[in-house]
């Protein structure tokens, strides 16, 4: 037996592999719980070898990068942004601040965040060109067609976008963009409503700016009851980041071949657009209108059961505990029914759960409500078509994944992202024509 001894193994935690094709082992270094998957590759039964790669479809065990912006614990049902507990950040802080946090890795200070509050109005009104984008859509169209084409069309009127070695210019971005997906979502809304568009207002405040940009029509200004304006900026804290999951990797995907912020947001809005990811919401409620009554809920468990169809908003590839964000939906409900009156809905999704919480079928799989299992009901109690729901979703996620495609180009350590592949098609043949 040979040993080779990789450099920086020597101190620390160690991994010893032994490759029974040639008999050789090899000491690689863990840390921080990992291996790099590149000293993977002395492994060779010989020098024309490419070397040993693992296999990981779905990237089910694979961390892609170092970062400091998000710690989810899916066994302990634990998230926090920079440190800070989700359910401290949502019982006491502010969507935009929760965006600075993501974003610079600290709370702003007074100062700092009105700053950045003033920054981000400044961006909020769209230009003509988007008005003029999203109006030559045909009415019904999906409005994360809309948003995702907006974004990337947004890039296009900015190309000095595209310099994103210079910090300042990248932060520049990050504002706008942060302000314009909560513009053009609306806008999206206003255009299938048939409704004028709504410019944006500084005085209002993020969330109920949003709410104005949606629901205000004639003369009298738009007043948003001030629990359902706490409600929303709650529901976007929730979802403001969730580390490597679907579309934040997608945007750090698409922004290591350099594409400017806007092709890479568009990128993530894609990967949220689909039912398994952000469209889940949607998905919840389409489901809890098929079921109608409390009496159809058996027969509906047993097609899940029978892996007919799947209980929508709820499992999720890291928790495997009840997800916290859930909990806080679950209670900002109560708050919205008291304005809205109670969705009936609500009773048919607590029943749901609760059977399935005591179910052997869930309790097995480890299945608890996810984000999107109660966030619906909230939207549809505040007015917010079907259709919208995802794009509520992305107005939320937006400081997200913007805050890590920063850390991404940050990260000396980081290339252009490029997996391998095992390929297993035909050997070269002949063309016989
Ligand atoms: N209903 C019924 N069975 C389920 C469900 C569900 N919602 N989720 C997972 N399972 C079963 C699945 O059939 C499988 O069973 P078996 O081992 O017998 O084949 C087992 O649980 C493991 O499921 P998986 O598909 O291998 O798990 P995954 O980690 O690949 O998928 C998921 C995670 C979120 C895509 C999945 O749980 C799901 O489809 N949930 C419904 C959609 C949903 O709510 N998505 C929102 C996720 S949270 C918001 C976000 O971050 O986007």
């Amino acid at each position: 037996m040979t040993t080779q001894q990789n450099s920086g193994a020597a101190d620390g935690e160690s991994l010893t592999i032994t490759d029974n094709r040639t008999g050789s082992s090899y000491e690689l270094a863990i840390t921080d719980g990992t291996i790099r998957a590149t000293e993977l590759r002395q492994i060779k039964v010989n020098e024309d070898d490419f070397g040993l790669m693992t296999y990981d479809p779905a990237f089910m065990n694979t961390a892609s990068c170092r970062s400091e912006v998000t710690f989810l614990d899916g066994e302990a049902g634990i998230l926090r942004y920079r440190g800070y507990p989700i359910e401290q950040l949502a019982e006491q802080s502010s969507f935009l601040e929760v965006a600075y946090l993501l974003m610079y890795g600290d709370l702003p200070s007074g100062d700092q965040l009105s700053s950045w509050t003033s920054d981000i109005e400044g961006e909020a009104a769209a230009p003509a060109a988007l008005a003029d984008l999203i109006s030559a859509f045909p009415k019904g169209s999906h409005p994360m067609g809309m948003l995702q084409s907006a974004i990337a069309a947004l890039g296009t009127l900015h190309p000095e976008s595209k310099d994103i070695a210079d910090a300042g210019n990248r932060e520049t971005q990050v504002k706008r963009l942060i302000a314009q997906v909560a513009t053009l979502g609306a806008m999206a809304y206003r255009h299938n409503a048939g409704k004028p568009f709504v410019e944006p207002r500084s005085d209002l405040g993020y969330a109920a700016d949003f709410l104005s940009m949606m629901f205000q029509d004639g003369d009298s200004p738009y007043e948003p009851d001030e629990r359902i304006v706490r409600a929303l900026d709650v529901l976007l804290i929730l979802h403001a980041d969730h580390e490597q999951n679907c579309s934040t990797s997608t945007v750090r995907a698409v922004g290591s071949s350099q594409a400017d912020p806007y092709a890479s947001m568009a990128a993530g809005i894609g990967g949220l657009y689909g039912p398994l990811h952000g469209g889940a919401n949607e998905a919840v409620l389409a489901m809890l209108d098929r079921i109608q009554t409390k009496d159809a809920i058996a027969g509906f468990m047993e097609g899940v059961k029978d892996g007919k169809e799947r209980l929508m908003g709820f499992g999720h590839r890291v928790y495997k505990n009840y997800d916290p964000r859930a909990s806080i939906i679950k209670k900002a409900c109560d708050d919205v029914f008291e304005v809205t009156g109670v969705n009936p809905k609500l009773e048919i999704a607590v029943e749901l759960e609760r059977i399935a919480l005591e179910d052997e079928y869930f309790v097995k799989r480890r299945l608890y409500p996810n984000v999107d299992f109660y966030s619906g009901l909230i939207y549809e109690a505040l007015g917010i078509p079907l259709d919208m729901f995802t794009v509520m979703f992305a107005i939320g996620r937006a400081p997200g994944w913007l805050a890590q495609w920063n850390e991404m180009l940050n990260d000396k350590e980081q290339k252009i992202a490029r997996p391998r592949q095992v390929y297993v098609g035909a050997d070269e043949r002949p063309y016989a024509g």
